[in-house]
């Protein structure tokens, strides 16, 4: 088991990404803390955990907001006596199919950023201090994009995720004296989470859906669309010791999107 003995906060595992690495950390012995804005989702990871024989316990918790964070830090503390793995993970779409710069508001812009990025510097910055505090080092693995590899569309969307890649290598620089890595996982589109319906895909219609799997399946190399389990595994082995000599890194999950 890769993960045996440690503790790991995901946050949006409630669904997607979050919900399959929470699934499969668990899968791998770690006790998981599945943090989520929406609580009964997270509340269904962890039952989702604890049917296939692993632990862990759920927390409501909106990464946008340092004192959620910082709850839920505390909790993976009090309820698994210390936290080895961070894994930023929740983030939220361009709020309307399609939009283009000009047509965010300056709500848009801080709601993405709020979420994107200050979620993401929160669950970076709480990790960090529990890490120092413990003393033997720990690991960050945050979920960045394609989008921000590249300009894909989703421009306010794609620099949040931008600073996501670029917070990942600096707090991997800092973090390195104390034993402390930090990557990051850049997945390209995932038709199939709830993360493209929450950006306005309607995927009430099973025909539509999957003409936009196809297409975006056509767009990789590889032919196939990503899934959160692709994302998943690739997060397993981020936060495992296997990369134990690994930090500062962003690995697209990708299918070769950003490689052609
Ligand atoms: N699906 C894609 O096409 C795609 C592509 C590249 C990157 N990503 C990134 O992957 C990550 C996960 O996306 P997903 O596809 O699993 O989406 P998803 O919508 O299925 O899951 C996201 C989860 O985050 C939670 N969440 C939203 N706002 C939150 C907040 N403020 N605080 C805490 N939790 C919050 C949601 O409730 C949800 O459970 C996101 O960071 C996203 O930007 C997704």
């Amino acid at each position: 088991m890769l993960l045996d003995n440690r503790t790991a906060l995901v946050t949006g595992a409630g669904s997607g990404v979050g919900a399959a690495s929470a699934l499969r950390f668990a899968q791998e012995g770690a006790r998981v803390v599945c943090a989520d804005i929406r609580a009964d989702a997270a509340k269904e990871t962890v039952r989702r955990i604890e049917r296939a024989g692993g632990s862990g316990a759920a927390i409501a918790c909106d990464v946008s907001r340092e004192e959620d964070v910082v709850a839920a830090v505390a909790a993976a503390v009090e309820r698994f006596g210390r936290l080895d793995i961070v894994f930023n993970n929740a983030g939220i779409p361009t709020p309307r199919l399609g939009a283009q710069l000009e047509d965010h508001t300056t709500e848009d812009f801080q709601r993405l950023v709020g979420v994107n990025f200050a979620g993401v510097f929160h669950g970076c910055k709480h990790a960090v201090l529990q890490f120092k505090r413990q003393g033997d080092g720990g690991v960050v693995l945050n979920t960045g994009s394609v989008a921000g590899l590249v300009a894909w569309g989703g421009s306010v969307y794609g620099a949040t995720k931008g600073a996501v890649h670029q917070l990942t290598r600096a707090v991997a620089i800092e973090g390195a004296p104390f034993g402390i890595r930090a990557n990051a996982i850049g997945p390209a589109g995932m038709p199939l989470t709830n993360f493209m319906p929450a950006g306005g895909l309607d995927t009430s219609d099973a025909d539509a859906l999957e003409q936009t799997v196809q297409r975006v399946a056509a767009s990789h190399p590889l032919g196939r669309a990503i899934t959160a389990e692709d994302c998943a595994e690739a997060a397993v082995f981020l936060v495992s010791d296997r990369a134990a000599n690994l930090t500062g890194v962003v690995l697209p999950v990708d299918g070769g999107y950003v490689a052609r």
